[in-house]
């Protein structure tokens, strides 16, 4: 529900080009056709060609007045193309690309001047919030820190929702406005919400455990085991507070 009026709210025309930039299965695509109709058109980009073949298959099930397309290709291939888009959308995807300023570079080579770049994503230090020991979520988000150093050659990117206004200005583009939606969800959560929870606190919870002390461990695996007293996810009166970050951008008129 959130992420749809995250998408009702974008500055967008019935009859505007949109660009989905790393469009995965398609679920935002479906979201920005419901704001589009024909000649407006929505097109997903993507490189992995599974995903465009989810995208494909949801947005032929969805019902669509805008036209619609398919480029399976990296990001890098929009410098080749002339500017043509009005929107550039860029959802979860900035920490998947190589480096945000330069990712957004080549997102405002796609954009006509005066079009907009808008891009939602999180901040991985103050993504999700719960209801356990401080203590023990500063432990648990400082080994991911010293995880993602070791995964990735540009840490720094998993932090970029705190700074994405800078990265855009950055890119050549004017900054026009960031907002933080918060997604609120208390028990009981449902089954898929859980899943989707549990599966997100496990991999993080495996990647970090080589760096947390043992007391740490023994406690996180409590709060995560779904059979024991203390599983987290179905406390009584347990609440979550997801965090998504959107920033949205100009590409100067004269550039
Ligand atoms: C975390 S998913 C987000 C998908 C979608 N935007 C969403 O929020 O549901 C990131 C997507 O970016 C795509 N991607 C990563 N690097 C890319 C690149 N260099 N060029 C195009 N797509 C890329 C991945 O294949 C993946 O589908």
């Amino acid at each position: 529900m959130e992420l749809r009026t995250i998408v009702q709210n974008l500055p967008l025309a019935p009859t505007m080009e949109v660009l989905d930039v790393g469009s995965g299965d398609g679920f935002y695509m479906a979201l920005l056709a419901e704001r589009l109709t024909a000649p407006g058109r929505i097109v997903g980009l993507d490189k992995n060609e599974a995903y465009i073949a989810a995208a494909r298959e949801r947005m032929a099930a969805a019902e669509v007045k805008c036209e619609f397309e398919f480029r399976h290709s990296d990001l890098k291939s929009l410098s080749e193309s002339p500017p043509q888009y009005d929107l550039v959308w860029c959802a979860q995807s900035l920490y998947s690309l190589a480096e945000p300023v330069s990712s957004l570079s080549q997102m405002r080579a796609a954009v006509r001047p005066g079009g907009f770049v808008v891009v939602l994503e999180n901040d991985t230090l103050h993504q999700l919030s719960l209801p356990w020991p401080p203590k023990l979520e500063l432990a648990l988000r400082t080994a991911e820190f010293q995880a993602l150093r070791e995964e990735s050659s540009k840490p720094e990117k998993f932090y970029v929702g705190r700074r994405l206004p800078a990265v855009l200005a950055a890119a050549g583009l004017e900054p026009l406005g960031v907002k933080t939606y918060c997604i609120d969800r208390m028990a009981p959560l449902g089954d898929d919400l859980e899943q989707f929870v549990s599966a997100y606190l496990q991999d993080l919870f495996e990647r970090t455990t080589r760096f947390l002390d043992e007391r740490a461990i023994r406690q996180i695996a409590e709060y995560l085991l779904p059979s024991g007293d203390s599983y987290l996810l179905r406390e009584p009166w347990f609440a979550l507070c997801w965090t998504n970050v959107v920033a949205w951008a100009r590409r100067p008129v004269g550039d």
